[in-house]
């Protein structure tokens, strides 16, 4: 086989610290502009000869092109073996598995996760660690220096591979492995939960709806729900992964996922309602008539998680990003298990997982995960809801209302600017940065500031520092506001603003959210001058 070297001009690499290169679809259809990062990828993890790797993404348009490409450099670049999902998919927390199962070198994953789809849309590349994690800093900071660098790339004269086929085929002197998506992972998730149970629940008339958003999750979804657990066929919607996902945007929140909320607010909402994004790392969960927050959603899976057969001895610890609330801190001091704060990515919990220092993680973004994979995974967080739905044998509803008696309810919800011109985003975020210093003790808007401070990381594990993490003020009055710059963006700059308000224990649990939230609200657009500094003060999205 004729192994082709090609001269290219270096590319606008991934910027560091970030997980994944993410752009429009039509970029990466540039000639060499994926080549280049493939190339750079293989040549920061000191080569690809002898290795061997995980290929899948999640169905949007380009993958299969995509992995074609990966495909034929790792052969050049002299890999051992690929394995590689049937059709090229694969979901991410699939490839985190499939890593971690079969010990390979990495793998790498398609995906622009909840972004959409299409020749006019957003197209993503990630390479994940032996660990099956996503890459860590020190890592992707050498891949950016490569593709500075980087004169040639390797890549193999070939015809398509045919990926439809389960088994095993070369290409060249590689080994290529056509898997199932769908039955590692579900093997996986046989051994976490009490499938019995869940099946019990169904066929006592349990009713669900899963959203897949026309995304990856949907064979995956279809096969243990409605094949393995017996729900009734179209308990999972949209379930055939689509190019451009049914030209939606595979986020899994009630903005995004309205039909299914409209449905789950109804007088004929099924029992629980669930969706994931477009490579099922994400997830969403709502019960007839009760949304319940991602941070919701991690305390009450900690405080529940010994009703699943893999948590039944209990949990090392839980983590969270900063900007998630502090619900699950408080389960955490209820069980006497360490609670982590961490920086927002999920690259962060890898390290306190690796080192069995935590259980369970989780996002105020829709990630929730455990120790299972290195990845946040979709599915997993509503299996989790499912075996504790069926140990408990109540509502969603029911559930939320005791957890919320029992350890107080934290009202939450997220603000984002998007699109703001960059120089006025920093403005913003630097004039209350230099305020930080005067604000304990303040009164702003009728709350007294208790603790303000800008984010800095020490990992116990391996004691990298992550500094600039976000800005916290903690007020008095038990309420939370968090600044922070999307790092996601692809226009200009998003700026988050995260408001909590504490009930206390024996407070008023039965607030709307945002009513709850109006007094941190007034503190947080009179601390940064909102109306000044970016013109506006009406979110474009909140959560
Ligand atoms: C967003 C979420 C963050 C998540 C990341 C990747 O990042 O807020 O929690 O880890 O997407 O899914 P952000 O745009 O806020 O930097
Ligand atoms: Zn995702």
């Amino acid at each position: 086989m004729t192994t082709y070297t090609t001269v290219t001009a270096p590319i606008e690499g991934q910027k560091p610290g970030t997980s994944g290169l993410r752009k429009k679809t039509r970029v990466f259809m540039e000639p060499n502009y994926l080549e280049n990062f493939v190339q750079a990828t293989l040549n920061a993890i000191g080569g690809a000869q002898g290795k061997r790797f995980v290929v899948g993404g999640d169905g949007r348009y380009f993958n299969r092109e995509a992995i074609q490409i990966i495909l034929r450099m790792a052969a050049a670049n002299g890999a051992a073996e690929v394995i590689v999902g049937r059709d090229g998919i694969l979901s991410t927390p699939a490839v985190s598995h499939l890593i971690r199962m079969n010990q390979t070198d990495g793998g790498f994953i398609l995906s622009a996760s909840h972004n959409p789809g299409g020749i006019d849309a957003d197209f993503g590349i990630k390479f994940n660690s032996e660990n099956g994690g996503p890459a860590p800093e020190g890592l992707t900071n050498q891949i950016f220096a490569q593709t500075k660098t980087l004169d040639a790339y390797h890549i193999t004269q070939k015809d398509d591979v045919d990926l439809s086929r389960i088994g095993i085929s070369r290409l060249g002197s590689m080994t290529l492995h056509v898997v199932d998506p769908v039955e590692s992972y579900s093997t996986l998730m046989q051994t976490l939960f009490d499938f019995d149970a869940i099946r019990a629940l169904f066929a006592s008339g349990f009713t669900m709806r899963f959203d897949a958003m026309h995304a990856v999750t949907g064979p995956y979804a279809t096969e243990i729900l409605e094949e393995m657990l017996g729900a009734p066929a179209g308990t999972v919607i949209n379930g055939t992964p689509s190019e451009d996902f049914g030209k939606g945007h595979p986020d899994p929140n009630p903005i995004w996922a309205k039909d299914l909320m409209t449905e789950m607010m109804s007088d004929s909402a099924p029992d629980l309602g669930a969706a994931s994004d477009g490579d099922g790392d994400r997830n969403m969960i709502v019960g007839r008539g009760a949304y319940v927050t991602p941070s919701d959603s991690l305390a009450v899976l900690a405080a529940n998680a010994h009703l699943a057969p893999a948590y039944r001895r209990g949990l090392a610890g839980i983590a969270r990003s900063m900007p998630t609330s502090g619900a699950a801190d408080r389960v955490a001091s209820w069980l006497g298990i360490p609670a982590y704060e961490t920086p927002t990515g999920w690259k962060f919990f890898g390290t306190l997982l690796d080192a069995g220092k935590v259980t369970l993680c989780g996002e105020e973004s829709a990630g929730t995960g455990s120790d299972h994979v290195r990845e946040k995974d979709g599915l997993w967080a509503v299996l989790l809801w499912l075996n504790i739905l069926a140990v408990r044998k109540q509502s969603v509803a029911q559930i939320m209302a005791t957890h919320w008696a029992e350890y107080g309810r934290d009202y939450y919800s997220r603000y984002d600017f998007e699109a703001v011109a960059s120089d006025k985003a920093n403005a913003l975020m630097q004039g209350l940065i230099a305020k930080l210093p005067q604000l304990p003790g303040q009164q702003i808007a009728g709350l007294t500031v208790s603790a303000a401070d800008e984010f800095t990381y020490t990992d116990p594990v391996d004691g990298s520092v992550a500094s600039n993490q976000g800005v916290r003020i903690m007020f008095e009055s038990g309420a939370r506001a968090v600044f922070r710059l999307s790092g996601t963006g692809t226009e200009g700059a998003t700026i988050r603003v995260y408001l909590e308000q504490f009930s206390g224990l024996g407070g008023d649990i039965s607030q709307d959210p945002q009513t709850a939230l109006a007094a941190v609200w007034a503190a947080a657009v009179a601390l940064t001058d909102m109306e000044q500094t970016i013109g506006r003060i009406t979110p474009d999205v909140i959560t």
